[in-house]
């Protein structure tokens, strides 16, 4: 045992009050452990596991921060389990950790993110345009690399999906899902629209069907992503333009036809998604019957992670 246990204001132990229950509800139950020095959350939910609550649902698989299955509410704020240090958190304190709110609870720790495959279903997906006689002949595409690295950062997402979480636009408003697709999937869209050989045109789908007008650009995703993509500013605020010059800006229009940029037209672009319409919407108790952390842990919560105006 380390002489000043780190996350412990200097005692041996720390409690983890961990949220339990299904989709009927549940409670959160606290569980005392020694504390031990460098661990992340993760390891001590583990922990809890081997010594005290072997029944207790946790999803994760790398402990790396790169497969995205740990995601969860550390302190009213979302986060991936194991890269949230317990040196990080509020010293003496109680640890809360309550499963994502945004989605349906299955047990304890683990939500059904479901929705968000569903969702991706809908976006069109890649699609090449043919190469030129040129290219035919090296037998590989030409590209300048600054156009390759706009699309660049949007493919470090790990799908954790905690920006969807955090989003109050689903978050706090369920009957949302069928019509907005949510940050992860508009960084998505943003990556293949500026993806320089892409001809799939997705602006009017993103404002017609997938809600890109009900984002108010809040950041709260792009405070909650562990892979610091810039999803508001890099690929939200990109795509509003877009669908502005597609819709109203004809000087955009006739540089588009004179610079004979082809793309797809939208409805030809949603024809290749694997799936169209609006999104299956899975039921949800209200906010998943998980109270909110107790209020000196909901203030050191993120903005829009579980305070009553998040996103
Ligand atoms: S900026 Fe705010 S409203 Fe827009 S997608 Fe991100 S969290 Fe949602
Ligand atoms: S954009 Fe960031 S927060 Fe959202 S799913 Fe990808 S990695 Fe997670
Ligand atoms: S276990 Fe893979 S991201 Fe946490």
């Amino acid at each position: 045992m380390a002489e000043d246990p780190v996350g412990t204001g200097g005692t041996d132990e720390v409690t983890m009050r961990l949220w339990r229950g299904d989709e009927t509800g549940g409670s959160f139950t606290d569980y005392v452990m020694p504390s031990q020095e460098g661990e992340v959350v993760l390891d001590v939910i583990h922990r809890v596991q081997a010594t005290q609550a072997p029944d207790l649902a946790c999803r994760w698989n790398c402990k790396a921060g790169k497969c995205g299955s740990c995601s969860a509410e550390i302190n009213g704020r979302p986060a991936l389990m194991c890269m949230t240090r317990m040196d990080s958190l509020p010293v003496g304190e109680a640890v809360t950790v309550a499963p994502m709110r945004a989605f349906p609870i299955l047990r304890d720790l683990v939500t059904d993110v479901s929705y968000n495959y569903e969702v991706a279903k809908r976006i069109p997906p890649f699609a090449p345009r043919a190469k030129t006689a040129d290219e035919e002949k090296v037998g590989g595409y030409r590209m300048q690399q600054i156009d390759v690295e706009r699309s660049q950062e949007f493919r470090k997402c790990i799908e954790c999906f905690l920006c969807q979480d955090v989003c109050h636009v689903i978050r706090d408003h369920e009957e949302n899902k069928t019509a907005f697709a949510g940050p992860r999937f508009f960084a998505r869209a943003a990556e293949l629209e500026m993806h320089p050989l892409d001809v799939n045109d997705r602006r009017q789908l993103l404002q017609q069907e997938q809600g890109l007008g009900k984002c108010n650009i809040t950041k709260c995703c792009t405070e909650v992503c562990p892979e610091h993509i810039k999803i508001t500013d890099n690929a939200i605020i990109p795509l509003k333009e877009r669908v502005v010059d597609a819709s109203y800006d004809p000087v955009a229009w006739l540089g588009r036809k004179i610079l004979k940029r082809n793309k797809r037209s939208p409805a030809e672009a949603a024809a290749t998604s694997p799936a169209t319409g609006p999104a299956a919407v899975q039921p949800r108790t209200e906010t998943n019957g998980i109270p909110a952390p107790e209020p000196a842990t909901a203030a050191a919560a993120a903005p829009g992670a579980g305070d009553p105006s998040p996103g």
